[in-house]
């Protein structure tokens, strides 16, 4: 039998293998060579000698984002798509604007804790722990205000304010991915059979024929 040391040991490493975030670069930097054709975890780095500084910036985050749309949100982000040289660096940024009883819909970032503050107006913000507790942690924000969701966890905002909303937020990843939860299960491409869904959700097939046509 394994000792105690050697399993908690192993136990360890798994935990913290599974809450990694991007691994650590290896280099001052490797700005992503957007015309590359190599495949690999981030992107292939451009000649550090021909790397300037606009590999490294960015502009337009003070322009407000159209939430004229069916959820009243709009997220800007500022990856490593939009800023190469976040390519490799864990890190990257987003702004998100809310019309009055906008919106961001339950999502999770499968690469991402997000640390967000807000900039004007007043948010709910929510999230849910996994299973079996399930849990809504949730709360009313407010100018100033900074909320933490974790890497993984479903969660959303909206603005229960009556003018709009912004938010900055900061994320541990260079592409912390967006999984919306309603998008994936009832707008995936091909689709999820019904029968699965039907039993789910507990709902019958008309209702789930319905959710979908909305995507
Ligand atoms: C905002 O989006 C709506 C819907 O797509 C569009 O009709 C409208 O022209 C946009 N407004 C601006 C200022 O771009
Ligand atoms: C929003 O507007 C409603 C109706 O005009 C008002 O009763 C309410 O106090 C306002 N809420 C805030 C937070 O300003």
């Amino acid at each position: 039998m394994a000792s105690p040391i050697l399993f908690f040991g192993l136990l360890a490493f798994v935990f913290i293998a599974a809450l990694a975030s991007d691994p650590s670069p290896l280099q001052d930097f490797c700005v992503a060579d957007t015309n590359s054709q190599v495949l690999l975890n981030g992107l292939a780095c451009k000649d550090p000698k021909i790397v300037e500084a606009n590999d490294f910036s960015s502009s337009g985050l003070h322009i407000a984002g159209n939430t004229s749309n069916p959820l009243g949100s709009r997220v800007t982000p500022m990856t490593a798509a939009q800023i190469p040289g976040l390519n490799s660096l864990e890190i990257s940024l987003v702004r998100i604007d809310y019309a009055p009883g906008g919106i961001n819909p339950p999502h999770t970032h499968p690469h991402a804790t997000k640390i967000l503050r807000v900039l004007e107006g007043s948010l709910e913000v929510g999230f849910v722990t996994s299973n079996p507790q399930n849990r809504l942690i949730t709360k009313v924000l407010q100018k100033g205000d900074v909320f933490v969701f974790p890497i993984g966890l479903v969660h959303y905002q909206r603005n229960v304010g009556n003018e709009s909303a912004i938010i900055i937020a900061a994320l541990s990843s260079q592409n912390p991915g967006v999984i919306t939860i309603a998008k994936a299960v009832f707008g995936s491409k091909p689709q999820i059979p019904n029968d699965i869904l039907v039993k789910a959700f507990q709902v019958d097939n008309d209702v789930v024929n319905y959710i979908r046509s909305k995507f």
